[in-house]
């Protein structure tokens, strides 16, 4: 009788941490999901010498074309961003920055920019890098942000969705996520 209660005892203390490990291991699992995150899609407009420019010549390779800029050219721009892709939609967002031909065959940058936000429920600033290439759409890292978008991760997928004419217009997807200590006490 002692023994085999003795033998329930452990059998118990095994059910239960066994239960306890199962728990812990779901309770982390469904933290990560439950971190904040939004996602949203804007359009940016490109004028070329109106709101965005070369201001270094590059030093070869591919030549100035609709897609291409020669290696080395660095252009700024400081571009509206829209809610649809027709340009008098409403301007949510404005994307300040830089990016410098980094190919030789002139498709591809390295870009930095601040993108200015005012959305509905959430008002300041994420800041990206990463590469861009000219035609095809591209993932570029959220390397943080200001305002409501203080700490913020993630990433935004810039993709060409018209390149013909004097703008350009890019269809900017964006991943955000706050991680557990940006959120905790809001
Ligand atoms: C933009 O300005 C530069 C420098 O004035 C000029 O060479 C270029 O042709 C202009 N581009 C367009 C598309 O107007
Ligand atoms: C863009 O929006 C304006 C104003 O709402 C509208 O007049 C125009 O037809 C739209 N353009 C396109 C291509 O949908």
């Amino acid at each position: 009788m002692a023994l085999s209660l003795r033998f329930y005892g452990v059998f118990v203390v095994l059910l239960v941490s066994l239960l306890l490990s199962k728990a812990s291991s779901t309770s982390h699992h469904e933290h990560h999901h439950q971190l904040k995150s939004l996602h949203f899609a804007l359009f940016q407009h490109e004028t070329i010498n109106r709101t965005g420019y070369i201001v270094v010549n590059g030093v070869g390779g591919a030549g100035i074309s609709q897609t291409t800029t020669p290696f080395g050219t660095v252009f700024v721009f400081q571009d509206p961003m829209t809610v649809t892709a027709n340009r008098s939609s409403k301007v949510v967002g404005m994307a300040q920055g830089t990016s410098v031909t980094s190919s030789l065959d002139g498709l591809q940058s390295i870009s930095v920019a601040k993108i200015t936000l005012r959305l509905k429920h959430h008002s300041g600033s994420v800041s990206i890098v990463g590469g861009t290439h000219n035609v095809k759409p591209s993932d570029h890292p959220v390397v943080g942000g200001t305002g409501d978008f203080l700490f913020v991760q993630g990433y935004v997928t810039s993709s060409p969705v018209n390149l013909k004419g004097l703008t350009v217009v890019y269809k900017i997807e964006f991943h955000l996520y706050w991680p557990p200590y940006a959120t905790q006490g809001s």
